[in-house]
Formats: C-alpha cells, structure tokens, sequence
C-alpha cells in the first residue's frame, strides 16, 4: 500500500543530497510540506536553497538533540527566524528522511569522534524522538535511513557487485559510524516494529555539493588552473549516480517501500576515478598535465558496485541521467555558480580541511 506523507521531515537538508532532495520534492510532489532540520556545520548552506519558500520550512537543530526533535515530532516546533522567514509554527511531519550526518571520508581519518557522535549518537536520538512520538500517535508513519554503499566494504575487480544481502564489512571511520547506524535502525525494526527503512546508494553527484568531494573539488580547482590530486594509482572505481536520481529513488521507497527492507541504489556508472577526472578536464577545457598523483587515502576501497535489482523489480526504479551528460550539466552549474563556492572555500573550508589542500601544497 503507498505511504502518501502530507509533512516530511528531512535531517541534513542544507547538506548537498538534502537540498537536491528538498528542490526535487518541492518541484514533483506538489502538496507535501518540507520541515529542514539541520544543524549547519561547515557542510550546511542555507544559500543552496534561498530561492525556495511556501511550504518548504527550516528549523536549525542538532540531531542528538532529542528534546528539539521530540517537539518537532510532535508538531509542537517553531521554525528558526533567518533572512526570509519569520518564526512560523511548524507543520507535523508523518515521515522523517535522515539524510544528516558527517559525510566526508578524509575527514573522519583526522578525526572520528564527531562521526561517531553525529552519525550513530544522533541516529539514536533520533530514532528515540521517532519511536516516543509515535506510540500514542497510532497513525502512519514511516523512517527512512540514508546510507550508503561503503558500509559493504570494498570489492574486487571482478567480485559480483554489492546486494542488499552482502555482509557490513565497514572500512573508515565514516563507513562504521554509517554502519553503525543501520544497525541501530534495523535493531528498532526487529525489537520495537519500527517503522524504518534504509536506502544505501552510491557516490552522488550534481550542484550545491561541497568542493570536498572528488567532482566538485577537480572542477573548482581546475576552473583555478590549481593541480588535481588523484590518489594512488587513480584506479579505485565507484558507481556515480547523479543527486536528482538519487531524490526519486528516496521518494520512491519512502512512499512504496516494503517496511524493515533495505533497498540499494546506483547510477550504473562504475568508474575509475582517473577516467572521472580525465572526463572533467576535457569538459572544462583544461590539460591532463594538471593531474597530480598523491599519496593514498588510508584504508583507501578499491571498488564499489551496486546491484540494484531490487528497486528495480519492486519500485520499477531506474537512474534517468547518464553520467556524461550528467557530468557536463554539473560542470555548467560549477561554472555558472562561482559565487557559491568561492563563499564555501574562502569561509569554512580552507580553516577546515587543510589535509590535502595547504595552499597548493599537497601532501
Ligand atoms: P553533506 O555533508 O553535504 O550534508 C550533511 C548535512 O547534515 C549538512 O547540511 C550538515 O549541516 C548536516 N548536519 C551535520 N551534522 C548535523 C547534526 N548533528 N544535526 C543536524 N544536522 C547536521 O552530506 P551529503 O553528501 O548530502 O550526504 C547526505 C547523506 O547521504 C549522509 O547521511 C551521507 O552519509 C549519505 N550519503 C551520501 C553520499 C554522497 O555521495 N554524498 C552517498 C551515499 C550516502
Ligand atoms: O560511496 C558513497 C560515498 O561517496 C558516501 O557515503 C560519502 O558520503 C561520500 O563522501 C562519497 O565517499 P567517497 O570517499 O567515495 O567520495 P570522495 O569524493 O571523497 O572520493 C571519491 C573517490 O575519489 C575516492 O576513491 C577517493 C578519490 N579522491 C577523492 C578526493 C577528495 C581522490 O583521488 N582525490 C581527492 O582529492
């Protein structure tokens, strides 16, 4: 039977797939009101949905934060006063999208603690907030949890790609505190019929993502004619899925999912990494002599696949954009939105991730 959500509530929703996913609603499933619940860390930008209004609403709250989240639950929320809103009641939301959490691989090797406390202590709170609200309430409701592929681990060349039954097998610090929450959600599905749901999708890509990331820091950083550092030998491959495939894969299993399943999601695009960053330079234009090869990332997953039979034959679920194409649009929107990302990298990043990047020192 399909959920059909009047008020969703999204966590993370300033982040680069929360936004995307947020825009994407907002344009495809006219009626439904979005509550964004985010914290804004480094990751977090207002900016990439100022142009947004009506029944979209924002509170900044933390995650852990369970007192915050049992009032939101309960209808009982205000939304945070900024530039355009003014403090309105908050909708009750019949859904949570969980979709906050730290992101950035590299990151949790410098320091894993915060992974730890944002992705599995604020997945409990959460799921606490969720699971109090929701027994005197007796009406619908449904939690997704958004994961990803690298809870699976990593595979080899011609290992058969990851299923929804393949072993947790987490590698990074990010990768376990992800797991790690899963865990925690399918634990609340078997112990309290909790209604949860968890998708596991691959590498995003698209607009409004934090120049961290592979795509968008080779764009910006070759738009500067700065050097590109691939790591290793570059032929580490992951499975690209462009961000608006990935909001209606969400929507889809969010609405139509089977409860306590997990569903895997992907773009069909395995790639190595070098072929992704040879593929930015000849769009922009720039010479392959800008790629740098630098020393690995620790524990660095050689490959992932997924295997999306799955949402496919339940949801009829298929990516729409190919990766090309895909590619260039994103490399538009880069270029067409500079002011963007100069504000990220100048304010937040540069204090923030000084690993690689010390100027034009790689390390
Ligand atoms: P992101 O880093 O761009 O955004 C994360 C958002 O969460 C930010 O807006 C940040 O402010 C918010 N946040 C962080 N800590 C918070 C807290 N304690 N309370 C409230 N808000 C908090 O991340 P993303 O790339 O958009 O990823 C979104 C989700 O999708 C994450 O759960 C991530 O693990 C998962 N995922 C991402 C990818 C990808 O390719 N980017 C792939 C698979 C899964
Ligand atoms: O697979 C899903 C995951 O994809 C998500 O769960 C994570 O939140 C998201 O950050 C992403 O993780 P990755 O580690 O795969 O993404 P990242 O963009 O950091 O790196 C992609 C590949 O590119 C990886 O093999 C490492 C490599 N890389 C990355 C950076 C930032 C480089 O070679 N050079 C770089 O500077």
């Amino acid at each position: 039977m399909t959920f059909a959500p009047s008020c969703v509530l999204v966590t993370g929703g300033a982040g680069f797939i929360g936004s995307n996913f947020i825009r994407w609603i907002l344009g495809h499933q006219p009626g439904v009101d979005l509550i964004n619940l985010d914290l804004l860390t480094y990751a977090g930008n207002l900016e990439s949905l100022e142009d947004l209004a009506g029944r979209y609403y924002f509170i900044r709250a933390d995650v852990r934060d369970f007192d915050t989240l049992s009032r939101v639950l309960h209808g009982a929320g205000t939304e945070t006063a900024t530039g355009k809103t003014t403090g309105r009641p908050l909708p009750t939301p019949d859904c949570v999208v969980h979709m906050a959490a730290e992101s950035h691989v590299d990151r949790s090797i410098m320091g894993p603690a915060p992974f730890v406390d944002t992705n599995v202590r604020g997945t409990l709170a959460l799921l606490e907030a969720c699971r109090g609200e929701l027994t005197p309430r007796g009406r619908p409701f449904r939690f997704l949890q958004i994961s990803t592929d690298e809870v699976y681990g990593s595979l080899g060349p011609a290992d058969p790609a990851f299923t929804e039954a393949t072993p947790l097998a987490p590698n990074s610090p990010y990768s376990a505190s992800k797991a790690g929450a899963d865990l925690l959600v399918r634990s609340y599905v078997e112990t309290f019929e909790f209604p949860a749901l968890i998708t596991r999708c691959s590498n995003n890509y698209g607009p409004y993502q934090f120049p961290e990331k592979l795509v968008p820091l080779m764009i910006t950083r070759a738009l500067a004619d700065q050097s590109l550092p691939v790591y290793g030998d570059g032929l580490n491959v992951r499975d690209w899925l462009h961000v608006e495939d990935h909001a209606s894969a969400v929507w889809e299993v969010l609405t139509r999912g089977r409860l306590g399943e997990v569903y895997n999601i992907g773009g069909g695009a395995e790639l190595p990494n070098l072929a992704v960053v040879r593929a930015l330079l000849s769009i922009l234009g720039k010479p392959e002599s800008l790629i740098r090869y630098v020393t690995d990332r620790p524990g660095h997953d050689r490959r992932y696949a997924m295997n999306t039979e799955k949402i496919a034959r339940e949801l009829a679920w298929r990516p729409r954009h190919q990766f090309r194409p895909g590619l260039e649009e994103t490399v538009r929107w880069y270029v067409a939105h500079r002011r963007w990302w100069e504000r990220v990298l100048s304010e937040a990043y540069r204090a923030t991730n000084a690993l690689y990047l010390e100027g034009d020192v790689i390390l």
